[in-house]
């Protein structure tokens, strides 16, 4: 593989040619301004595993183009949509306005039209990776499944200190695809799409099994996000374990280790890898996983979206020699505030009433209306919504504009910020969110992108 393909940092600058368009150089500590990009999506033919696949790129590239901001700058990014449908854009995970020009998933952009984006980023947003992609009601899964995202950095203080910064570091889309032998995108069928689609060429950056560096006598960071419509990934990289220090779009309070990552749809990731054994090649596997329990025995005629025995290989890390650079991790990365228990509780019920037009994929029982505000909260206010699935598979679910905490059983909150969380089927999870800054309309739903489409979708609104 190509490895300039991958952002690789030298002497303080990001380099990521295949994202040069949008990408500038990290910058430090500076003034706050104004970050413009062009994106552009439309059909392109690209090379997917050797062979032409037409797929949707944002600038022609898959993923699309990184963005890199600070907190205190603006995004300014002109979309044009050269596709021949409807898209629009989410910026998922930022804490901006989901109003006006700015993160407002109820934006269209028709077919040859531009559009001007607005997003503020506060002076107090976390660092991390975020994302953006369509969120066309009903399109979502299709256009998402066709190649659609990419990422956006914010850069913060963590990623200044010189240690950080010297350490190769590699983003990683995570994208499935499934391709005909005429290189169009297959579409599901009803069943296919209840259980969320799934394609069967794993592709990291674009690319099948590709080939990375893994810093001997140093570390090497990863930042992963899975941008795939439905697909699950629960990896393992041979012989090491991983240091995780960030989870969706912020810094852990304190960096802990883990065999394996699950990456549900939607997610990020920002690990640590100590190269701390001998020269070799070791590779990212990825295990299986059964997000759809039992129903995967009803659902029968296929075998799409489960799992043989053997793992898929995601990626394979090769030893690079460089001078030893395994500087001590900081025990404690950012301060995370827990929020305390609040008054008000909600229940969300994930439900899948099968004798519904279209699978009828639903929140509290209702399908999604964009006329329909199905919660009020007050603007400042910290709420603790009960996220229960009854239902035979697992849904992750995802909140806009603010991100929240996970209450564990004894009452404690996880010390970290996330926007996506896992509710496996059968259990419920409890979620401690506060609706600061912005008022306006917000969605959830879940991030298995067929069941936001089909329905599994409500509206918060956020008042003072
Ligand atoms: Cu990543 Cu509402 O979505
Ligand atoms: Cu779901």
């Amino acid at each position: 593989m190509d490895r300039r393909q991958f952002l690789i940092r030298a002497g303080g600058m990001a380099l990521y040619p295949a994202w040069e368009t949008t990408a500038r150089a990290q910058r430090s500590n500076s003034e706050p301004s104004v970050v413009e990009a062009a994106l552009e999506s439309r059909e392109t033919w690209v090379t997917l595993a050797g062979r032409p696949a037409q797929l949707y790129t944002y600038n022609g590239q898959l993923p699309g183009p990184r963005i890199e901001a600070r907190a205190g700058d603006t995004l300014r990014i002109s979309f044009r949509n050269s596709l021949s449908e409807m898209t629009n854009l989410h910026y998922h995970g930022l804490h901006v306005s989901p109003g006006g020009n700015a993160d407002n998933s109820f934006l269209e952009v028709p077919s040859g039209e531009l559009l001007i984006y607005e997003l503020p980023i506060p002076r107090t947003h976390p660092s991390g990776m975020f994302w953006y992609h369509p969120h066309m009601h009903g399109s979502v899964a299709r256009q998402v499944s066709r190649g659609l995202a990419g990422v956006i950095l914010i850069r913060g203080e963590f990623d200044d200190q010189p240690d950080v910064r010297n350490t190769p570091e590699f983003l990683m889309v995570l994208q499935d695809f499934d391709i005909a032998s005429d290189g169009l995108v297959n579409e599901p069928n009803v069943s296919e799409k209840a259980r969320g689609r799934e394609g069967p060429l794993v592709t990291v950056n674009g690319e099948t099994n590709p080939r990375l560096p893994l810093v001997r006598n140093g570390w090497t960071r990863l930042r992963l996000l899975n941008a795939s419509p439905s697909r699950f990934y629960r990896l393992r990289l041979e012989g090491h374990p991983f240091v995780i220090v960030g989870v969706d779009g912020g810094l852990v309070e304190a960096p802990f280790e883990a065999e394996e990552l699950l990456l549900v749809p939607g997610q990020r990731l920002d690990v640590f890898v100590r190269g701390d054994s001998p020269f070799g090649n070791f590779r990212l596997l990825n295990l299986p996983y059964d997000r759809i329990g039992a129903m995967g025995g009803g659902m029968t005629g296929s075998t799409f979206g489960l799992k043989t025995a053997e793992p898929d290989v995601v990626a394979t890390f090769e030893y690079t020699d460089a001078p030893p650079a395994l500087w001590a991790m900081p025990n404690r990365l950012a301060p995370i505030e827990r929020l305390s228990s609040p008054g008000i509780r909600r229940t969300f019920r994930f439900g899948m009433g099968m004798g519904m037009a279209g699978g009828g994929f639903t929140i509290n029982g209702r399908l999604f209306d964009p006329k329909r505000m199905d919660t009020r909260v007050e603007l400042g206010s910290i709420e603790d919504w009960d996220l229960v699935n009854r239902s035979g598979m697992d849904h992750p679910f995802h909140i806009h504009t603010n991100a929240f905490q996970i209450v564990s059983g004894n009452g404690e909150v996880e010390p970290a910020w996330r926007d996506v969380v896992l509710v496996p089927a059968g259990r419920s999870v409890r979620i401690r969110l506060r609706f600061s800054d912005y008022s306006g309309r917000a969605m959830y739903h879940c991030h298995i992108l067929d069941h936001e489409d089909l329905g599994m979708m409500g509206i918060v609104e956020m008042a003072p």
